[in-house]
């Protein structure tokens, strides 16, 4: 059989995580169950497993972040391996060495897994293509395309709190064009069996024909967010936008912004989801994102079963 999925072995075993496109469910549903195994681990007075011991997990973060690579450590850690976090600032990038030559170096003291993130679209698959057999790479978000961890930490957040895929309908607002995160739970959603996901934004901040992604397509937070049980929402990713796409942050707060007048709209039991880092009074309001019906912070902690779960399979160690 030919293998077109560059994640997937010859066996449709997971090699790389790159993407959650053209993932097969049950690789989803896999990740979904290792780890709810590793929650028990992470509420444990001792929360290690040896089940890495001895590999060699580099974080290479090309691009700021602070809850992926820092749960990426964390779980790394959890798992007994040894964890390098380089430095991109005073590497020797600085002095013009490609990507692919500092990946090759670090291969070179024994690598057995790379998480990258990177602001160029494709740069984990790059690697990928390019690692010696034997070694994972997991993309922790490449520019505007994917971050597929972050979407398997969502999924395993909705199914925690909403227990099943198939009866709910959920809706991710906010800066879709830009969107690495969107991407991955729209992919995430749609083969988890979610009958309806809805994308809710001013046109100038959607994708050309984003309805191919199988989503429903709604520019009203009134009408977008009716019968909502997940909501998803997104910050404006001002670093990527070359141009003015809105008026001004008041008047897409205005418009966008989550209040609890507007998830008034939504049902009276829906979730409210970000991924990080929230714009406060942007895309929304403090009373929303610290009220009630708020699981950010859970995501947050879902984030390290999720990666324990990725990193123990891509070594082939589960419990
Ligand atoms: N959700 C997310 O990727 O956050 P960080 O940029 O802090 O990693």
């Amino acid at each position: 059989m030919i293998n077109r999925n560059p994640q997937l072995n010859k066996h449709r075993k997971l090699q790389h995580l790159l993407t959650t496109e053209e993932l097969p469910a049950a690789i989803l549903l896999q990740i979904l169950n290792t780890a709810e195994t590793f929650v028990g681990v992470t509420e444990r007075d001792v929360k290690k497993v040896p089940l890495l011991r001895g590999k060699s997990i580099f974080n290479l973060f090309f691009e700021p972040s602070t809850r992926t690579r820092t749960t990426f450590e964390i779980a790394a850690k959890r798992l007994s391996a040894d964890v390098f976090n380089l430095n991109i600032a005073v590497s020797a990038q600085s002095k013009g060495e490609t990507l692919l030559d500092t990946v090759n170096n670090l291969a070179a003291m024994d690598a057995d897994m790379f998480v990258v993130r990177h602001a160029q679209s494709g740069a984990a698959h790059l690697i990928a293509k390019h690692a010696r057999p034997g070694i994972h790479v997991i993309n922790a978000g490449d520019g505007r395309h994917a971050h597929p961890t972050q979407a398997l930490l969502d999924m395993f957040t909705i199914r925690r709190f909403k227990h099943e895929f198939h009866n709910l309908r959920v809706a991710i607002i906010g800066d879709i064009l830009h969107s690495r995160v969107a991407r991955s739970q729209i992919h995430a959603l749609t083969t988890l069996g979610v009958p309806e996901v809805r994308v809710i934004a001013p046109k100038t901040l959607l994708p050309n024909n984003v309805e191919r992604l199988g989503v429903r397509v709604f520019h009203d937070m009134n009408s977008g967010l009716e019968n909502i049980d997940v909501l998803m929402m997104l910050r404006l990713q001002k670093e990527r936008m070359q141009g003015a796409y809105l008026p001004s942050s008041e008047e897409y707060f205005k418009n966008y912004g989550l209040t609890p007048e507007k998830l008034s709209m939504a049902r009276p039991d829906a979730i409210v989801m970000h991924p990080g880092p929230m714009n406060r009074g942007v895309e929304i309001d403090s009373a929303v994102a610290d009220g009630g019906q708020s699981v950010i912070l859970p995501q947050v902690t879902f984030g390290i079963a999720i990666r324990m779960a990725v990193m123990s399979i891509l070594a082939g160690q589960q419990v």
